[in-house]
């Protein structure tokens, strides 16, 4: 069954903001660093797109942006951001349902995954996979448990809130960490934000 945040489009932000801080937001902008110069970009579930204001600032020309968002309130919004001269496709549809005849050096998954069952999550890790070109840098961002109890109590009550709110199918969390390293990704380097809480990660296809 796939989500709906068209119900969350116009708080999503806030919400984010009001639990986390900028915790989110710096995860996610630590990330586009390692977006090359000139290159072909695939970002999936990028929310209300204020993402692509903060590639924007790094990159203000030369990307081709491919920009994948399943909600058509998010999409909307995604579709006000300036992407200044970069060019921008928006498909408004689920990244597994799309045909796309074109390989990216580079893919965002920013809490993404953390939607998905482990059986989503593998079938959308083995489609996006295949869009990618060899050599390619993933940019994954998500949720991870490291033992602290808060972190639990969290998860839980998010998963019960977007269950609620959004229909997302999760409950648990997908092992991420399997998908890229039997998808024969390399992991690069990593960062961790709100207390290991939240983990982005530069993978790199071989
Ligand atoms: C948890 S939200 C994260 C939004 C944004 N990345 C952020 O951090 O603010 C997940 C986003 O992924 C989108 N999404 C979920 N499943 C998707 C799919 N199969 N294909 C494309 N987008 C999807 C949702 O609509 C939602 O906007």
């Amino acid at each position: 069954m796939a989500s709906n945040y068209n119900n969350s489009a116009w708080f999503y932000d806030r919400l984010s903001r009001l639990v986390y801080g900028r915790a989110l937001i710096n995860a996610q902008v630590y990330l586009l660093q390692f977006v090359p110069a000139n290159s072909a970009v695939l970002i999936v579930g990028g929310g209300t797109g204020w993402i692509l204001e903060e590639l924007t600032k790094i990159h203000p020309s030369g990307l081709g942006i491919t920009y994948v968002e399943i909600a058509a309130d998010m999409m909307a919004r995604s579709r006000r951001q300036n992407t200044g001269l970069n060019s921008v496709v928006f498909i408004n549809d689920a990244i597994e349902n799309v045909g796309i005849n074109r390989e990216f050096d580079a893919v965002i998954t920013p809490f993404l995954f953390d939607n998905f069952t482990e059986a989503t999550a593998q079938t959308v890790f083995n489609y996006i996979h295949q869009l990618l070109k060899p050599g390619a840098i993933w940019l994954n961002a998500d949720f991870q448990l490291t033992g602290k109890w808060w972190q639990s109590v969290l998860l839980k009550a998010m998963f019960l809130f977007f269950r609620i709110l959004c229909k997302i199918e999760a409950s648990e969390l997908p092992d991420v960490d399997r998908l890229f390293t039997s998808g024969g990704f390399k992991a690069l380097e990593g960062k961790c934000f709100y207390g290991d809480f939240v983990v982005a990660k530069i993978y790199k296809k071989r």
